[in-house]
């Protein structure tokens, strides 16, 4: 009984316990959404405002990204947007290495339904669902601006202003130039100042190549202006090593400005490498919650460009260690990405282990109460089939050895009170306890265990024995006395039935 409460009770109460210790586990939420994204290149710009990205995203816990790297490669891009669009991405962010060319993989996807995010480089058309990027024509605006404050007055020739350019496929590439040749245009007669330029194509090391081989046959520049800091400071490493920098035994400096701001050029402005840069913002976290408005169905803004300014030393220190405390603190979110990242799948093991636990007590009850049941079963049947009629057998024995007790003790009184008549005999017994010859057999055989005539002579020899004890009656006597045929038969009789002669008493 005991063991049924346990079971009955107990293991349910478990199974609930664990139920609800299950339910009440908090999990991260299944990521609905998967957004594709597409980097041209891999550099610090990129890696911040991938950082950038991934930061905002601990906000939408139901985004994830996927990103791929064209490293410069317009047909490996083309690719990478492809097998976005095959594995149907719920949004995709692009930003493009040469526009013209990545352009119709752009439209693929926006013609297959997916919205799409053009990001810092434009591209040709209005097939994209927003923009997000820095104003590069302004860019180019405050380039011109610095070249047009380095202009001298008095110089005999023309100021020679040598641009390291992006890739010219590139929209910023193409804006930064136009905006500068429009700014220092404005600014100045074209006729004063040379503009000169070579390709960097964004990269540091190609940026160094091409102005090496630019001072091989060119004099110094006035001033260099490159499109990134880290053309710049590719720039500024081909001016260090040309011997042509040496002038009466010092060392000739060229103002070289980049663009973009961020640690590489803020580095490079405050150890004097380059003289100024212009930010241009990466807003990964700008991205995520355009792309979070798109998907969600909320309002947003198609095409954001982000403003830029001017940085020189004075401005340029403070920024870095701004800059290095935000690395910190990205660096220190990733870390508490990871561990919660960790704890959540010891989590998800935890649950998976109680499942398991629940499962196997599950089974254990059902097996528990089966076979509760099947025991319970062969119990009553056992009552049914054996115990029962074994009591009702039990029940009839006792009434029956009641009544042979009865009928014991009538047998004796009967033959006792006749011991002396000659009658007394199976028929004058039969007669006197109402049974035929047949019955009274049977009966008697079974209260005494033999037959009638051996009974009354039983009865005979034990009475002749009191005789022959308690009175001075001869054997003769005696034997007359009970009606045996002869002394001799009595004496055989007594023997047998006693073990010894009746003269032995
Ligand atoms: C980074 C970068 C930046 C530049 C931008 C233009 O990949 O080259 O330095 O400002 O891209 O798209």
């Amino acid at each position: 009984m005991k063991n049924n409460i346990r079971f009955l009770v107990l293991y349910p109460l478990s199974i609930l316990y664990f139920l609800l210790l299950v339910g009440c586990c908090q999990h991260k939420p299944n990521a609905i959404y998967r957004i594709g994204v597409s980097q041209c290149l891999d550099d610090a710009w990129r890696q911040k405002m991938n950082y950038e990205m991934e930061r905002e995203l601990l906000l939408h816990p139901d985004m994830t990204l996927s990103r791929r790297i064209a490293y410069g490669s317009n047909e490996l891009q083309c690719e990478q947007i492809d097998s976005f669009i095959r594995e149907r991405v719920d949004l995709l962010i692009v930003s493009p290495n040469e526009a013209e060319q990545v352009q119709p993989a752009v439209t693929r996807a926006y013609r297959a339904g997916i919205p799409v995010i053009v990001a810092d480089r434009r591209v040709p058309g209005d097939e994209w669902t927003a923009f997000i990027g820095g104003d590069n024509y302004k860019v180019g605006r405050l380039m011109a601006q610095w070249v047009t404050e380095k202009l001298g007055t008095s110089k005999a020739r023309p100021f020679v202003v040598l641009e390291v350019a992006g890739l010219p496929g590139s929209t910023p590439a193409t804006l930064r130039h136009k905006g500068m040749m429009d700014g220092i245009e404005e600014a100045a007669p074209l006729a004063k100042i040379a503009i000169e330029s070579v390709m960097g194509r964004w990269y540091q090391e190609n940026a160094y190549e091409a102005v090496s081989a630019y001072l091989e046959d060119h004099p110094l520049p006035d001033v260099i202006v490159a499109h990134n800091d880290l053309m710049a400071i590719g720039a500024a490493e081909a001016v260090k090593k040309n011997e042509r920098t040496m002038y009466n035994g010092r060392r000739k400096e060229v103002p070289i400005m980049g663009v973009d701001g961020i640690h590489p050029g803020l580095q490079a402005i405050v150890d004097g490498k380059i003289e100024c840069s212009a930010t241009y913002s990466s807003r990964g976290d700008m991205l995520i919650d355009a792309a979070s408005r798109i998907l969600h169905k909320e309002p947003y803004v198609r095409d954001t460009v982000l403003e830029t300014a001017l940085v020189d030393l004075t401005a340029a220190y403070p920024m870095l260690k701004q800059d290095e405390a935000i690395t910190r603190d990205l660096e220190t979110l990733h870390i508490v990405q990871t561990q919660a990242e960790s704890k959540w799948k010891q989590q998800r093991f935890d649950r998976f282990v109680l499942i398991l636990l629940m499962v196997f007590f599950f089974i254990l009850f059902l097996i528990t109460l089966g076979y509760i049941f099947i025991k319970q079963r062969k119990i009553q049947t056992k009552i049914k089939h054996d115990i029962i009629p074994q009591l009702e057998n039990m029940q009839k024995a006792i009434q029956l050895s009641k009544k042979d007790e009865a009928f014991a003790e009538r047998l004796r009184q009967v033959v006792d009170d006749y011991l002396t008549d000659p009658h007394l005999n199976v028929e004058f017994l039969g007669s006197k306890l109402q049974l035929s010859r047949t019955q009274l057999f049977r009966r008697v055989k079974a209260v005494a265990g033999k037959g009638p005539l051996d009974y009354i002579r039983e009865r005979r020899l034990v009475c002749a024995d009191e005789l022959l004890r308690t009175t001075d009656m001869t054997i003769q006597q005696v034997t007359l006395e009970l009606c045996f045929s002869s002394p001799s038969y009595f004496t055989k009789c007594y023997k047998e039935f006693f073990g010894h002669l009746p003269s032995a008493r």
